[in-house]
């Protein structure tokens, strides 16, 4: 219920009250009054001049002239929906409380509301959706715990590992500041001493850089995360999300056919598939391992620029995923929606990822800019449970978040008088213990390159050969030590990748084994399936 509620959040009498020239579908404005005439301005005689005493005028272009928030700094361009999460109680064929304890996973068959966001990163609020671009996948799971956001991407992977990249790379991804455009050489001047982006760079400019809609792709919350049982042991967790609709990419020639014609299409698909009932589903799954460092591994597990492989760490299926709702007012729910990773919930846990806690900071930072200091009021930010706070005032607060028999003349802890009390712990507390000096240093396995080369050798070939085609294209303008730059990045991850990039540029057939450039046609979801079980 986004409209006609009180400050308390129910229903409110008034609303179903009308003065005596009006029926309940007379247009009023946001004082109550019914509005007479909304065509014309008060004007001295027909021809003007306006008045400046127009209330009911000033009111309506005033409140025009703020319809914009700022959008979103990233992923701007999004679509969301509402649906549930069913959980299995099991992970894999073991008990799920063995490693967790965050209830929404515990019982089979218990379902727990979600909001999701899908979205572009680059460009802004309505960039085409057939860019070559991550696709955000961010996950509200309203729980009896509180909220809990995965805020993931289509990706299973990222461009870099260290928080404090975070906005260069970013610009040098958006439009160059003088003439607005994006411009691949000021992205590979950034990629080209950035060596860990490699992996990304891999996937990005495969077709696996332009999911062919939302239904059709991988979720994965990236990070190392962590899940705390009972006794406070914890574990390091990867989640993916995988389509029960099968996965779907485009080479650069469909995306750009699509652009040509509709440059909604990502929305429009979502929104027509959920109203015709054909809801879309993914299964959930995790990865495990025993916490620590696991020297035996040639990366370190908090390395975001990694994959676990699945031969190594099998995925377990938790759960599934159902979106089976539209949202009712697109700025309302999806422009307003604030999804963060710091918001997890009793059983799970951050890592010591560093990318990760980079952004845990970022999300509510922005938030309480974009959308304002008490977002978490609004009825798509807010969970549906019990919230009682100390937290008074602020711009746009909506009501008191005060406890029932809440003594309301306390807004502080603690107190004897009638106010908030601590809740007991859950169970144990998960405690790991650091130490170390404090120092600027990256991590010791760095291995940029190695996995890079095995995504290369594990595509298809249609896939290395629209790989090639478009990095030669997005590299053909740039500077030649920009070139040769990533030439050498690309060699190191494998000997032929880095060949066949050289030899397009030097203006040879860069598709390598195809002369068309790779095949497009309609085995591009088995190829894509085949391939995703094996990374
Ligand atoms: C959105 C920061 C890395 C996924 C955002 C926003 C910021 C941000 C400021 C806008 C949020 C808003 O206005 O509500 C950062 C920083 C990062 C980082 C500082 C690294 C240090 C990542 C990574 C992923 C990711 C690694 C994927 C795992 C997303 C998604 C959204 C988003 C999905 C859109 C959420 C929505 O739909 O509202 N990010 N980000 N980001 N980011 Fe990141």
């Amino acid at each position: 219920e986004y409209h006609g509620t009180n400050i308390e959040g129910s229903e409110n009498d008034f609303n179903k009250t009308t003065g005596k020239n009006e029926t309940s579908d007379t247009l009023t404005n946001r004082q109550g009054h019914p509005v007479t005439d909304n065509q014309n301005v008060r004007t001295v005689g027909n021809r003007g001049p306006t008045t400046l005493e127009n209330y009911d005028f000033l009111e309506k272009i005033s409140h025009f002239d703020r319809e914009r928030i700022p959008e979103r700094v990233v992923h701007a361009r999004g679509a969301g929906a509402h649906g549930y999460f069913e959980a299995y109680g099991t992970v894999g064929d073991e008990p799920i409380s063995k490693y967790t304890r965050a209830k929404l996973f515990q019982e089979k068959g218990k379902k727990t509301p979600v909001f999701v966001r899908f979205s572009t990163v680059v460009h802004g609020g309505h960039s085409p959706e057939t860019l070559r671009d991550p696709r955000g996948f961010a996950i509200k799971f309203y729980t009896e715990d509180g909220n809990w956001d995965l805020v993931g991407n289509n990706l299973k992977i990222f461009f870099i590992r260290d928080p404090l990249k975070f906005p260069d790379m970013v610009h040098s991804f958006k439009p160059d500041p003088v003439t607005n455009i994006q411009d691949g050489e000021r992205m590979f001047d950034f990629l080209c001493q950035t060596p860990e982006s490699a992996h990304m760079v891999t996937f990005l400019f495969s077709p696996w850089g332009i999911p062919a809609n939302y239904r059709q792709m991988q979720g994965s919350g990236v990070h190392a995360y962590k899940w705390v049982n009972e006794e406070g042991k914890g574990y390091l967790v990867k989640y993916h999300f995988e389509p029960v609709q099968g996965i779907k990419n485009l080479t650069q020639k469909e995306a750009d056919e699509i652009q040509g014609k509709n440059f909604n299409h990502a929305t429009q698909d979502l929104y027509e598939a959920i109203e015709q009932g054909n809801y879309p589903e993914w299964e959930m799954y995790v990865q495990i391992i025993s916490d620590g460092d696991h020297p035996e591994l040639d990366y370190d597990p908090l390395d975001p620029t990694k994959l676990w492989y699945k031969d190594q760490f099998p995925w377990k299926k938790v759960g599934k995923l159902v979106l089976n709702k539209n949202p009712e007012n697109y700025y309302a729910e999806v422009e307003q929606v604030a999804f963060g990773t710091g918001v997890l919930v009793d059983g799970l846990d951050f890592s010591d990822d560093k990318l990760l806690q980079g952004r845990t900071f970022s999300y509510s930072d922005t938030q309480r800019y974009r959308v304002g200091t008490n977002y978490l009021q609004l009825p798509i930010n807010s969970p549906k449970k019990h919230v009682a706070t100390n937290q008074r005032g602020g711009q746009m607060e909506y009501r008191v978040d005060r406890g029932e028999g809440q003594n309301p003349h306390v807004n502080y802890e603690p107190s004897l008088i009638g106010g908030l009390k601590e809740a007991p712990r859950a169970g144990k507390d998960h405690t790991p213990y650091v130490e170390g000096e404090v120092k600027r240093e990256r991590i010791d396995r760095t291995n940029n390159f190695g996995q890079a080369g095995e995504t290369y050798r594990r595509f298809n070939e249609w896939e290395r050969n629209e790989l090639i085609t478009n990095l030669v294209n997005t590299l053909k303008p740039c500077r030649k030590e920009i070139q040769d730059k990533m030439i050498d990045i690309f060699t190191q991850c494998d000997p032929d990748y880095g060949r066949r990039v050289a030899e397009g540029l030097k203006g040879a057939d860069a598709s390598g084994t195809s002369d068309t450039g790779g095949p497009i046609g309609s085995t591009h979801t088995e190829d894509a399936v085949k391939q995703a079980e094996e990374m």
